[in-house]
This record gives structure tokens, sequence and C-alpha cells, in this order.
């Protein structure tokens, strides 16, 4: 079968990475976390008390920034100049933070620069908010995923209790809202569904569910694809 392209795109905390990394590991692919390279970078501001208003610093700091991921016991592991960051970067101070830093457009263009560099041999499933309509728009497969506002709020709060982290359901739940509109409404590469996204809504499925139309949907890129 011919490699693709995945693009996954939705908003915060529907179940994205989850949906991707099963994804990658069924057809032996590469996963790619986008959104914890925006979180690696708002943690580099936040630990160099980097003015991110200000033009000439982020660009001076973006010069010193180097993400990469490595496969850790089994998990996608996000590094920062060497080091692992992972944990980190899902603590509330970097999530909340994480979506005005998201909006400059110096930081995005770093980001997609890599993230195109990444998928240049394909075999790879990307998530994050732009994937299908600015890093790959040509990509192969291109999901959209939604789900309930209460349902997400109530998986990442389970979450952060698998983590002993005591997150308030209120607090979490204002925090997706606020990022959703952030990221809806940003001038740049705004989250919106690509015109020829399929759409998963999620709410009410099982995670294998989930997976068997997403399975489907790829053998019949592929297919398409073979016959071209
Ligand atoms: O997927 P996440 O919640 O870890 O993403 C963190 C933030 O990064 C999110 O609020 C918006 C931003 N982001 C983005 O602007 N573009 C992407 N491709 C991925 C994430």
């Amino acid at each position: 079968m011919k490699d693709i392209i995945i693009a996954i795109d939705g908003f915060s905390a529907c179940g994205k990475s989850t949906l991707a990394k099963a994804l990658a590991k069924k057809l032996n692919y590469r996963y790619i976390d986008t959104g914890a390279m925006y979180r690696a970078v708002t943690l580099y501001f936040i630990e160099q008390n980097i003015d991110y208003t200000q033009t000439n610093q982020v660009e001076k700091a973006l010069a010193n920034i180097e993400i990469s991921f490595q496969n850790i016991n089994q998990q996608n592991t996000t590094f920062l100049n060497g080091e692992n960051v992972e944990s980190k970067i899902r603590q509330m101070y970097v999530s909340e933070q994480v979506s005005p830093v998201a909006t400059i457009s110096a930081v995005r263009r770093a980001m997609v620069q890599q993230q195109q560099a990444m998928g240049k041999d394909k075999a790879i499933v990307m998530d994050g908010r732009d994937i299908g309509t600015v890093v790959f728009p040509d990509a192969e497969l291109k999901i959209f995923l939604t789900a309930d506002p209460q349902v997400r709020a109530e998986r990442r709060h389970l979450e952060y209790l698998d983590k002993n982290e005591h997150v308030d359901m209120q607090v979490i739940l204002d925090n997706l809202n606020e990022r959703d509109r952030i990221d809806s409404s940003r001038a740049d590469s705004p989250l919106t569904q690509a015109e020829d996204a399929r759409v998963l809504d999620n709410s009410n499925m099982t995670p294998t569910e989930q997976m068997d139309i997403v399975l489907d949907w790829v053998e019949q890129v592929q297919t398409a694809s073979n016959t071209v």
C-alpha cells in the first residue's frame, strides 16, 4: 500500500493524540504531536522570561530552540534542547500560555517548516489545528475530530487524575473553552475544518469504534491513490 499523510485536526482535548498514536502504531507510521511543539516553545519562553510581545526577542529565542521526539518506554516523548520536557509541557501553567504563543506568526512559521520536513517521506500521522489546512493541504486523508465540550473536559480531568494531579473541572473547562476561542479566532492559520476533511464526532464512541471508522477511511484513500 502506498504511504500517505494523515492529518488530524480539531479542538483541544478531543482525543486527537490518542487516535493519532493508535493509528500510527497500527500502520507502522510516524506520529507527530504538533501541539507538543507549541507547548515546548511556550515552556522555553516561560523559563527564559521571553517577552513574546517583542518580535526581536521571539526571533532570537526561536533560533535557540530545538525540538525533537523520542520513543521512551513506548511513549512518544518531547525533548526541548536535549531535555525531556514531556511532563512539564502538559502542566496547566503551560496550557494557560500556549494559545497566545501559538498566535505568533514567527512561531508558526518555524513550527510549520519543521513539520513539513518531518512529513516529506509520508507514512506519517500528524495532529494539531492547521495540519490539513496549512501544513499539509494535500494530505491524502484529513480528519476533523470533534467531541462535546463536557465530555472533553471530563476526559482531560481523568488524564490529570491518572497523573495524580488534581485540577478542578471548572478550571479545565474554562481553559479548553478559552483555548478553542483563541485557536479559532487568531489571524494566522486559525483552527478551521478543511473543506475536504472527514468529520468524526467521537463523544459517544469507544476507541475501537473510532479506530474501525478511521481504518476504513485509510483503506478507501489508499485504494483510491493506488488506482490513480
Ligand atoms: O493539541 P494541544 O492541546 O497540545 O495544543 C496546544 C496548543 O497549541 C493549542 O491550544 C493550539 C496550539 N496548536 C496550534 O496552534 N497549531 C497546531 N498545529 C497544534 C497546536
